[in-house]
Formats: structure tokens, sequence, C-alpha cells
């Protein structure tokens, strides 16, 4: 049995969690639009105008709050005129990063269909390494302007009357590196021509910029915009944590994969740094992590990226959602790479066959967190030592921790995620300026660390009920090994 304690300092408020926090992403890579979304409308799957029914109900039920689209590498190379009008007009290309052609039979239309049935945002990708600030702004044009132009009769004659308001455009995706290769300075002299015409065009939009993982690019690229700060809202970076092996994982690579989802917060410490340092408070510039996920080294083009999608990914989702919620004064958005079949995929699908994966439960557990104002949550306790892919040492707590209240101070979220492989945990809660009536928890849980679900076993690990012992302003609830749990506790 090992020990933690976590102090959640009530009074202590960071921020608002975004419902944007637990965002999802989806590119035209393996089968995550052809099958996973996109199925056609003479399938024999169950869809509405093609789009996947299930797909539409998981995404649904557990309040996916905005879906970025078209990519990822995909985007830069998309142009997305060949995807709207008659499908059997569209132009079939080839798809040059992901294998195989895409026949473009989901465009525009469709994915804000697909986002509208699921109850989420669109996010667009723009084409800056391949394509030029006139196709971005028609795009814009094309969603969003109410006027009687060559673009808006287009999307009224594909059968859109009215505006998409698709509020939420990326110029741009990894432009180091697939998106055009691109020198810090350079992506900022494209950003300001891009992001001159789609600010004019769309006054209330929110425009993000590529950022990379390194300080030295997002400190170049800032100071590239030599003063045209305005034209950003956000700051993007990805993060991807490598796994070791998907299911037959050492318990060394275990830990491996926990620790490297740590270094996100180095990610977003130095992303706010440079901001700080180049842009200080003359524009309040959000980050948004709008790639993040376990990437298994069984994921690779030929495969389509589909990994199988275990409790031990599961347990590192939840890591990094209490990230984002600790850090939730900065970042402003998060994609899941990505939605279905491919990498930490919340969906699977084989043909007919359909099931959510334990990450998705993640998911629904957090979802009490969003739209509550997170609080400080100290984690202290048993660490275990951990060496780092890149050999460094890095030690882990076992327990990671995020709370949020809600408005009026009723009631209180606490996440606690015991992150050792074979230890259950007794965790000592304390609130700081209240005291606790009573709690409800849920948790996902497996005997083993790789139990996943899958089309015979769809509930193989799934949240159930727990017991939780909050009363009072001090109490221990017990986690079991490799768990995550969810508690909302009602204030006296
Ligand atoms: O999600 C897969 C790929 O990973 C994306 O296309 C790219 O942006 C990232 O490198």
């Amino acid at each position: 049995m090992a020990d933690a304690r976590v102090v959640v300092h009530l009074e202590e408020a960071v921020g608002a969690i975004s419902p944007l926090l637990y965002g999802h992403f989806v590119e035209h890579l393996g089968r995550c639009v052809e099958e996973g979304i996109w199925v056609g409308e003479d399938s024999q799957i169950a869809n509405v105008s093609g789009i996947r029914s299930q797909t539409v109900e998981a995404l649904r039920a557990i309040g996916a709050p905005v879906i970025r689209w078209p990519g990822g590498c995909f985007a830069d190379d998309y142009h997305w005129e060949d995807g709207v009008g008659p499908r059997e007009r569209r132009p079939r290309r080839v798809n040059l990063w992901w294998g195989n052609e895409d026949s473009n039979a989901f465009g525009t239309d469709e994915f804000v269909r697909f986002c509208r049935l699921a109850g989420a945002e669109p996010y667009l990708c723009v084409n800056v390494g391949s394509g030029t600030p006139l196709e971005a702004k028609s795009w814009m044009e094309y969603c969003n302007y109410d006027g009687d132009t060559h673009y808006t009769q287009l999307r009224r004659a594909n059968g859109n009357a009215a505006p998409f308001e698709v509020k939420w455009w990326a110029v741009g995706n990894e432009n180091w590196g697939c998106g055009g290769h691109f020198e810090p300075e350079e992506y900022a002299a494209a950003y300001r021509r891009f992001a001159t015409y789609l600010r004019q065009l769309g006054k209330r939009c929110q425009l993000v910029a590529c950022g990379h993982n390194t300080p030295d690019w997002n400190l170049r690229f800032l100071q590239g915009l030599r003063g045209h700060w305005d034209l950003v809202d956000h700051l993007s970076i990805h993060r991807y944590f490598n796994g070791g092996h998907e299911t037959e994982f050492t318990e060394t690579q275990y830990y491996a994969l926990l620790a490297e989802c740590m270094r996100l917060e180095d990610d977003l410490r130095e992303a706010r740094a440079a901001l700080d340092l180049v842009v200080r408070a003359r524009k309040r510039i959000g980050v948004i992590v709008d790639e993040w996920g376990v990437w298994h080294p069984q994921a690779h083009v030929a495969g389509g990226h589909v990994q199988e999608n275990t409790l031990r990914d599961a347990v590192a989702a939840a890591t990094v959602l209490d990230l984002f919620n600790r850090w939730c004064d900065v970042v402003t958005m998060a994609n899941l790479a990505q939605t279905v079949n491919v990498l930490q995929s919340v969906i699977r699908t084989e043909g007919e066959a359909f099931w959510v994966t334990p990450t998705y439960h993640v998911f629904d557990l957090y979802r009490a967190h969003a739209g509550k104002i997170g609080v400080r949550a100290e984690v202290d306790g048993d660490r275990m030592a951990v060496k780092r892919s890149d050999g460094s040492s890095y030690d882990l707590p076992l327990v990671s921790a995020s709370a949020s209240v809600a408005a009026g101070r009723r009631q209180v979220v606490v996440s606690l995620v015991n992150r050792s492989l074979d230890s259950d945990v007794e965790c000592r809660v304390r609130l700081e300026g209240g005291a606790a009536v009573a709690g409800r928890a849920r948790r996902l849980w497996a005997e083993a660390a790789n139990a996943h679900n899958s089309a015979e076993e769809p509930n193989a690990v799934a949240p159930a009920k727990a017991a939780s012992a909050a009363k009072g302003s001090d109490w221990t609830e017990a986690l079991p090994a490799h768990s995550v749990t969810v508690v909302e506790i009602a204030l006296g």
C-alpha cells in the first residue's frame, strides 16, 4: 500500500476550465474518416446522410465540445474546393502523407454536419504549406459569409442556406515540418499574410498560429510577427507520448509513458514563457494543444495507424487532462489524436462492429470538470523514480489530481489517478476552505493495466460507481492500482 496526500484549495481559483479542453481531432488517416465517420448514404451501417450514427451518438454522449479537421499533415495539402459540390464530380487526390487516395466524399459540408450532429464546434485548419491566402479566405467566405457572393451562392447551392459560423481557424499545421518546412521567420511572414485577410473577413473568428514544443521556434516566430500580435489569438503545440509496446509493455515502459506525459507541463511552461517574454501584456494569447496522445510504435501508415488502447493509455489520458485542468488559465483548447480508429482513439470500428476505448471513458468521467472553476490541487506522497525515453530521470508522483468548483461553491469535483502499476494507494484528501457533506465517485479500473475493449468484449474496461469516504474537510480515499477516479462532492 502506498500513500498520497491531496490538498484542494477551494479559495484559490486558477481559472475557468473551458469545455474545449476535452476536444478531438479528425484527419484523413487510416479508417478515421472512411468507415469511422463517413460510411456513405448507401451503407448498411446506420447513418444520417452518410455519417455513421453510432459515432455521432457516442461523441454526443461524452459532450464532445470541438473537433479539429482536416489535419494534421493532410491540411497543408488539402484544397477545400475539391470537397464541395456533387460528390460524383469531386476529384480523387493522392493522400500525400497517409497513403492511398482520397475521394473527397467527406468535405466541408459533411464535416460541419458531423460536428452539428455530434454537438461539437468545428475547428478548421487552413492550408499554408501548399495553399494561398486567397484560398484560405475563400474557405472562410464559403463557411461564414452571409451575403450574395460566388462562395455564398455555392454554399447555398450545396444545400446550406445559413452560414456555418465556424469560429476556430488554424493557420497551417506543423509548418516547421510536414506543413512546408518553414523557418520560424518565414512562417511568421506567411502567417502575417494569411491572418491579415482571415482577420478582416472573420472579425469574430479565433485565429490559431502554429507553435512548437521547443522554445526556439516560438520565440523566433513571435519576434518575426514584428508587432502584429493582434493577428494571433492562440498558439498551438503538439505532443505525442511513446508507449513502448501497445499491450505487452514492461514495467519500465509502463512508467516511462506516464513520465513522458509530464513533458507536456514543460511544453506549457515554455510556451507561456515565450509569450510572456515577447508579447507580454500587449495581447492575451492562449495555448492550444491541438494534437496530443499516446502514439505506440505499432501504429504506422501500413496498418492505418491503428493501435490497441489499454487501461494504461486511459491512465495517461487522465494524467494529461489533470494537467490541462491545472493549467486552465493558459490552455484554451486541446484535441486528442484521433477520434476513431487512429492512434489514441476514443472509438473503434471494424466494419459493422463498434466499441469505445478506455480513453473514451476517461473523457466521460472528466466531463464533470468542464465549465467549472479550476482550483489549486496540491499533490504529495510516494513517487516512482523513472527513466524517460531520452535517458533522463523523473520522479513521478504516484497520484495525479485536479479539482474544480461549481459556481456558488456547492460542489467540488476532484479527479484522482493512481498511476502505480501494482500498488493500491491510500489517498488523504483535505479541503481547505470548505467541508464535504457526501461524495459520489465513478472509477475506471480493471485487474490488468493492459486490459482493453474489443468487438467481442466491448465492456472489458468500463467505469463503475465506487465508494467515496468524502465527509468533513479531511478523509481517505482508497485508490486501486492503475485506476482513474472522479469524485463529485457536495459541499456543506
Ligand atoms: O496525428 C498524426 C500526425 O501527427 C498529424 O498529421 C501531424 O500533425 C502530426 O505529426
